[in-house]
């Protein structure tokens, strides 16, 4: 039996082995807390850290393949247990870039993909040099780390600067062009081991407070962008050499233009759709991926897909409210999370409906989201 070890335990650990079990694959995951997710769906869990490349050889001595659901994991430690032979996808060298969002944006504009004008800045002063070259206002973004927007701050004027440096901790900055998009869109690509590719359809992310709350696919419009941005994904997915699903974030702004704003080397909060959606999930596909195995069909499997995230809305118990009530939408695939506590804005589960009828499918999903609650009470 081929065992795959994932580093990190989350939601997207539990829906990876989720479609690996059916596989015949079983499951080991390396995590710092001791409950989360995808605990139950391991036959093994290595509490460590994912940060020490002992950990990580630890876990790939016990496994036949090893990858990862979050891009935070120390491309080092990665890189300490494929010198001592573990297989882990996506790999360091991928990992060391895509991680560092500067390095990524390079590596992407060096392939010639459209991304917002950037550069690394080491003073306050720079950012000035850079807005007086390119406009104000500039997005400043941490290099490494950020997630939900908390590694980034909008700079509308110089006056602003100092606070927002402060903010982001003043040092592995870098600042970028503010893009006025009029909607963010994502699509989700796999390369295989061999190199092979698939893309997903072209989706639109509706996000608020900087947390994706509901993704529409495929995405309402013209066929030329979703081309466009399919063979963007595809291309970026190559200059990095990455393998296993990669999800990219762009920015579709009036002129029909389509940018790059950043890719995660991993299954995506845009693509959670695909398991309901279309014939092979993205989960199945980042699993057949890491395991040297061909890749499935991306095609949808009805015309419309919707899925909304289920959010926390203040803190206390992971559990729900208003499950019963969700249940009765017929046609809503439920995913929990199991995740013990919550807080605002923290991702619990989601919904995903598909149909022929966008607004019907839209609604549907809609209805069972708002019927379950967690933490109001
Ligand atoms: N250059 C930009 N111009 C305009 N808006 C931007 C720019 N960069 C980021 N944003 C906005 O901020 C959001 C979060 O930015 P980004 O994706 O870089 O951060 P993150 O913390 O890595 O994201 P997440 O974890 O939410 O994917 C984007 O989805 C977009 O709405
Ligand atoms: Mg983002």
């Amino acid at each position: 039996m081929t065992t795959l070890g994932i580093i990190g335990g989350g939601q997207l650990a539990q829906m990876c082995a989720l479609a690996a079990v059916p596989l015949g694959v079983r499951i080991k995951i390396l995590e710092r807390a001791t409950e989360f997710p995808a605990r139950h769906l391991a036959s093994a869990v290595l509490h460590g850290d994912w940060d020490e490349g002992a950990q990580v050889w630890a876990l790939a001595q016990q496994c036949d393949f090893v990858t990862l659901e979050n891009e935070f994991v120390d491309a080092a430690a990665l890189r300490y247990a494929e010198e001592r032979g573990a297989i882990v996808r996506p790999g360091s060298a991928t990992m060391a870039t895509v991680q560092d969002k500067y390095l990524q944006k390079t590596a992407f504009a060096q392939a010639g993909l459209p991304v917002p004008a950037f550069a690394a800045v080491a003073s306050p002063a720079e950012v000035v040099a850079f807005a007086n070259q390119h406009g104000w206002p500039v997005v400043l973004k941490k290099r490494r780390n950020g997630y939900d927007g908390k590694g980034n701050a909008t700079v509308r004027s110089s006056s602003e600067l100092d606070a927002a440096w402060a903010k982001l901790g003043a040092s592995g900055l870098y600042v970028e062009a503010f893009c006025p998009f009029e909607r963010e869109l994502a699509i989700v690509a796999v390369r295989g081991a061999d190199g092979a590719r698939v893309a997903y359809p072209l989706v639109e992310t509706i996000n608020a407070d900087h947390i994706c709350r509901t993704v529409i696919a495929p995405a309402r419009t013209s066929p030329d962008i979703a081309q466009r941005a399919t063979q963007m994904a595809l291309t970026a997915i190559d200059s990095v050499g990455g393998v296993g699903a990669f999800g990219m974030e762009l920015f579709l702004k009036a002129d029909g233009s389509v940018l790059i704003n950043e890719i995660a080397p991993r299954v995506h909060n845009t693509g959670h759709y695909t398991i309901e959606g279309c014939e092979c999930s993205q989960f199945e596909n980042h699993v057949r991926a890491v395991l040297g195995l061909p890749l499935g069909s991306t095609a949808l499997r009805a015309p419309h897909a919707v899925m909304v995230n289920l959010l926390g809305a203040g803190s206390g118990s992971g559990a729900p409210q208003g499950l019963t009530q969700a249940l009765q939408e017929r046609g809503v695939g439920l995913h929990l999370y199991g995740k013990t506590s919550v807080s605002k804005g923290r991702k619990m589960g989601h919904v995903t409906a598909v149909g022929d009828d966008l607004k019907e499918v839209l609604a549907r999903a809609e209805r069972a989201a708002a019927a379950i609650q967690f933490g109001t009470t």
